[in-house]
C-alpha cells in the first residue's frame, strides 16, 4: 500500500493556486501594516513551553500546544500563537528601540484542535502590535488601522463590526460589585467568554454555581444584558464604574471624529481566552450569516514584560487567522479569481529551429520586468490557443521562422483575437499592447 497523499490531519497543503491566494493576502497584509509605520519581525518555530506557561491561558497550555521533549531535554513546544515570542523580542529590545514600537508578523501557528470550519490545526496570522505608545493613542491607531486593513480588501460597516470590551471594567465590577474572589472571577471570564456558545440554562446552572448573594446575581444579570455603549453609560453610573469606562469612551469618540464608529459595538462578554489582556480586549466579526465568527482577536496587555524582569512597557496588538479571513472574503464575494496564473504571456515557438530565439526573446521580455511563461518546447499552431487557455493566458507571444529572422514576435490577445508585430525588444509597445 502507498503512502497517504494527504496533509497532517488539519493542515493544508499550498497548491499554487492556493499560494496565489495566500500571496494576495500577505501583500494586502504587508501594504497595510507599513503604510501605518509597522516593520515586520519573525521568531522561532519553537519556543520554551515556560513562555507559554506564564502568560497564554489554561486552554491553550492544557488542550491545544504541540509540546515534546527535544534531544537536550528541554521541554519546548511549536508556537501556538505569536504574542510571547514577540514579548521576548520586545523584552530583549525594547531599551534600544524609539517609542512607540510598531512591529508585525506573519507567522504560521499550530494548535491541537478539532478540524472544523474556521478552524484547523495550522494557520498562519497576522500579528499587529505596538509597545509604548502613551495612554490609549496605540489602542486608536490600531483599532484604525484593522479597520483599514478590512477596508483595503474591500470590506465595509455591513460586513464585519468589532465587538469591543475593556478588562478594566469586568476586572472592577468583579472585584468592587460582585466582591469576588480572584478564583470566582478567573471562572466569571470563564463563563462570560463561553456565554454565547451555550444555551441560557446552562448559563444560569453555571452562575448558580457561583452561589452570589441575590443582588449580586442581579448586577451580572444587568451586566449581562448591556447591548451598547448608551447602556453602558446608564450601567456604570448605577454600579459606580464611571472612571473604568472612561478609556472605552475616548477611544470611541476620537474613532467617530473619524466617522468609524460604526464599526464598534459594546458587548460585555468579550473577555477573550488569553490570560495577558489588561485593558481593551475585541474580537472582528462576520456579519453574514452563513459565516458568524471571529476574524481577529485582541487586546491591550501592560504586564507582558514583567516575566523578563522588565519594567512595565504597555502594549496592544491584534492576531488575524488566514483561515477565518479567507472564509469572510469567500461569502462577501470579496475574493479575486485566482483560479488561473498571472503571467503577463505565454511565448509559443513553432517550431524547434526557432526554439533557441525563444529563449532570447524570454530573456529580454523577463529582464524588463514581464512575467513570461516558456513551454521548453516547440507548440503546433493549431494547439497554441488551447494550450494557452487552459494555462489561463490572456496573451501569446507566438514565433515562427518569420519572426525569428526578423527579430520579431507575434502578440496576440486570446479574447479579442487581435494580433500584431513587434520587434522583440519594443518594450513600450509590447507593455502597451498587454494593458490595453
Ligand atoms: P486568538 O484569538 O487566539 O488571539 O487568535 C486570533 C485569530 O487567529 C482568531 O480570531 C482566528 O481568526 C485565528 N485563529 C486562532 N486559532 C485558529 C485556528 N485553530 N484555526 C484557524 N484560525 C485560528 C491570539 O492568538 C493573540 N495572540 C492575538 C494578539 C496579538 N493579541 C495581541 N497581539
Amino acid at each position: 500500500m502507498g503512502l497517504n497523499k494527504k496533509p497532517y490531519k488539519g493542515c493544508r497543503d499550498f497548491f499554487p493556486k492556493d499560494m496565489r491566494v495566500r500571496q494576495y493576502l500577505n501583500q494586502i497584509m504587508q501594504k497595510s501594516a507599513e503604510s501605518y509605520g509597522f516593520e515586520p519581525y519573525d521568531g522561532p518555530l519553537l519556543e520554551e513551553v515556560e513562555l507559554y506557561k506564564a502568560k497564554s491561558g489554561e486552554e491553550l497550555i492544557n488542550d491545544q500546544i504541540y509540546s515534546f521533549h527535544d534531544r537536550g531535554e528541554r521541554f519546548v513546544a511549536i508556537r501556538p500563537e505569536m504574542t510571547p515570542t514577540l514579548a521576548r523580542m520586545i523584552a530583549a529590545s525594547h531599551r534600544q528601540t524609539p517609542k512607540p514600537i510598531r512591529w508585525y508578523s506573519i507567522p504560521n501557528l499550530m494548535r491541537y484542535e478539532n478540524p472544523q470550519k474556521g478552524r484547523l490545526r495550522e494557520h498562519w496570522q497576522f500579528n499587529v502590535d505596538i509597545f509604548g505608545a502613551p495612554d490609549n493613542t496605540g489602542e486608536k491607531e490600531l483599532l484604525i488601522m484593522l479597520i483599514h486593513f478590512l477596508e483595503n480588501l474591500g470590506a465595509d460597516s455591513s460586513m464585519f463590526s468589532i465587538q469591543i470590551n475593556d478588562r478594566q471594567i469586568v476586572d472592577s465590577f468583579f472585584q468592587e460589585t460582585l466582591e469576588v474572589t480572584n478564583e470566582e472571577a478567573y471562572k466569571l471570564y470563564k463563563i462570560l467568554d463561553r456565554s454565547k456558545k451555550i444555551s441560557k440554562e446552562k448559563l444560569d446552572a453555571q452562575i448558580n454555581e457561583l452561589q452570589l448573594e441575590a443582588n449580586k446575581v442581579k448586577a451580572l444579570r444587568d451586566y449581562l444584558l448591556i447591548k451598547d455603549l448608551d447602556a453602558l453609560q446608564e450601567f456604570s453610573t448605577k454600579y459606580n464604574l464611571k472612571k473604568q469606562t472612561q478609556n472605552l469612551f475616548a477611544i470611541y469618540n476620537t474613532l467617530k471624529n473619524l466617522n468609524l464608529e460604526k464599526y464598534l459595538i459594546y458587548d460585555p462578554t468579550i473577555v477573550r481566552g488569553l490570560d495577558y489582556y489588561t485593558g481593551i480586549v475585541f474580537e472582528v466579526f462576520d456579519k453574514h450569516p452563513d459565516n458568524r465568527r471571529a476574524i481577529a482577536g485582541g487586546g491591550a496587555y501592560k504586564d507582558l514584560l514583567k516575566i523578563f524582569n522588565e519594567e512595565p512597557l504597555p502594549g496592544i496588538g491584534f492576531g488575524l487567522g488566514d483561515v477565518t479571513l479567507k472564509d469572510f472574503l469567500e461569502v462577501h464575494k470579496l475574493l479575486p479569481d485566482f483560479s488561473s496564473p498571472q503571467f503577463d504571456l505565454m511565448i509559443c515557438p513553432l517550431s524547434d529551429d526557432v526554439l533557441e530565439h525563444s529563449f532570447k526573446t524570454a530573456l529580454i521580455l523577463r529582464k524588463a520586468g514581464l512575467k513570461i511563461d516558456h513551454p521548453l518546447s516547440k507548440i503546433k499552431m493549431n494547439k497554441v490557443f488551447k494550450q494557452a487557455q487552459a494555462k489561463g493566458h490572456k496573451f501569446i507571444a507566438v514565433i515562427g521562422e518569420d519572426e525569428a529572422a526578423n527579430n520579431e514576435i507575434q502578440l496576440k490577445n486570446l479574447e479579442t483575437r487581435e494580433a500584431k508585430n513587434f520587434k522583440q525588444d519594443n518594450i513600450t509597445e509590447i507593455k502597451k499592447f498587454i494593458e490595453g
